[in-house]
């Protein structure tokens, strides 16, 4: 019996789509906030193995998901080049910056990050382990873009400003940044697929801030890179893309890239993803996650039609984004069974 969602991946059309959430092992599940508690702070969850393990297996336990996500972040790849990361309860992620040259040579390459990246790999094999013979795992890394933005300015930030401001006054040095963040992640997500991992997700969050050229030479190719790479040492690894928010850039996003699925926020409708995005491959998505907090009659509506809507083709039920940890998890079994039953 072949897993679920690697059928969806193959290309495979459905009668139920597989269905998993981004972001859920979360702070909205009390067993996640109980073992967050044992593990000190976020960044120790993530460093601890045995734990890590714990919180990805508890929503699988609990909900029956076809696929579990690797509990990590992409930040790490950061820190394992050499930058300082920390996070603020409340606020989020704080990492040195990158304004130039000086901060640029400090980093490390992409030789230097096993030792640090060394407990994902090792979450990776005791997850590869302990799943349920039905539930496929997936790695994942953020897209070099996206990565970048946080780098360079040392935080989040709502329209990406600093990486865009350097993007714009050193494209060469910004180049280098987005060429040394795409080896790593090459390596790295090579690791998570010999540790086990059956597909990888590439994370581009801030995809849909990019425009024209910038999102050809930064959002576009080294996606592309990273996916013919790891194609070429693990032939048959299917990759799913997550360009967020790239609107009518979706278009065309398999063939460019090499995706096999791409993943799409809620921000576009899935009868626009189906006549538009779905003929070239398997999509994933996309129920807004505000449905995970205010539940009811709407999120079941809302849920089938998306289903049903993407009927047609290989489709994997997911969020537009990730869970927020306000959302109520009676609604996330709600969700599941009103999918199952369209
Ligand atoms: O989806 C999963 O369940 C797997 C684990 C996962 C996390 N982060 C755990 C996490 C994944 C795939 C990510 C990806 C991630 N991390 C992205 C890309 C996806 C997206 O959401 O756009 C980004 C941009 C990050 C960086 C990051 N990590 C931020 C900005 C924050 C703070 C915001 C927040 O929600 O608090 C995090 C923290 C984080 N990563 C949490 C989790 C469960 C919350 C940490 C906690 O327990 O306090």
């Amino acid at each position: 019996m072949t897993k679920l969602l690697m059928r969806a991946l193959a290309g495979e059309t459905l009668p139920t789509p597989p269905i998993w959430m981004m972001r859920q092992a979360g702070r909205y599940l009390p067993e996640y906030r109980a073992t967050r508690e044992k593990a000190g702070d976020f960044l120790s969850l993530c460093y601890n193995p045995e734990l890590a393990a714990e919180v990805t297996l508890q929503p699988i336990r609990r909900f029956g998901f076809d696929a579990a996500i690797l509990f990590a972040d992409i930040l790490l790849v950061p820190q394992a080049l050499g930058a300082d990361l920390w996070f603020v309860t409340g606020e989020g992620p704080r990492l040195s910056t990158i304004e130039g040259e000086e901060d640029f040579a400090k980093l490390g390459g992409k030789d230097d990050i096993h030792d640090t990246l060394g407990p994902v790999y090792e979450t990776v094999r005791i997850l590869s382990r302990e799943l349920p013979a039905e539930t496929a795992l997936i790695g994942f890394a953020g897209a070099p873009w996206t990565v970048a933005t946080y780098m360079v300015a040392g935080r989040g930030t709502s329209d990406q400003g600093p990486a865009h401001a350097l993007k714009d006054t050193n494209r060469d040095l910004f180049t280098r940044l987005i060429d040394k963040i795409t080896d790593a992640t090459i390596e790295y997500l090579s690791k998570q697929v010999e540790a086990g991992a059956e597909t990888v997700k590439i994370f581009d969050s801030w995809a849909g801030s990019l425009k024209g050229r910038d999102f050809d030479d930064f959002a576009l190719e080294p996606t592309k890179r990273i996916i013919a790479e790891l194609k070429a040492r693990h032939p048959g690894l299917p990759i799913i893309a997550f360009p967020r928010e790239a609107g009518e850039r979706y278009i065309g996003f398999h063939k460019a890239t090499g995706a096999d699925c791409v993943a799409v926020d809620n921000s576009v409708s899935a009868d626009w993803v189906a006549k538009h995005v779905q003929p070239d491959g398997c999509v994933q998505g996309n129920l807004a996650s505000s449905h995970m907090v205010t539940g009811g009659q709407a999120l079941v509506d809302e849920a089938q039609a998306i289903t049903r809507a993407l009927r047609g083709g290989p489709h994997i039920f997911n969020l537009g984004h990730g869970i927020t940890p306000d959302a109520d998890p009676d609604n996330v079994a709600r969700m599941i069974e009103a999918v199952r039953t369209a």
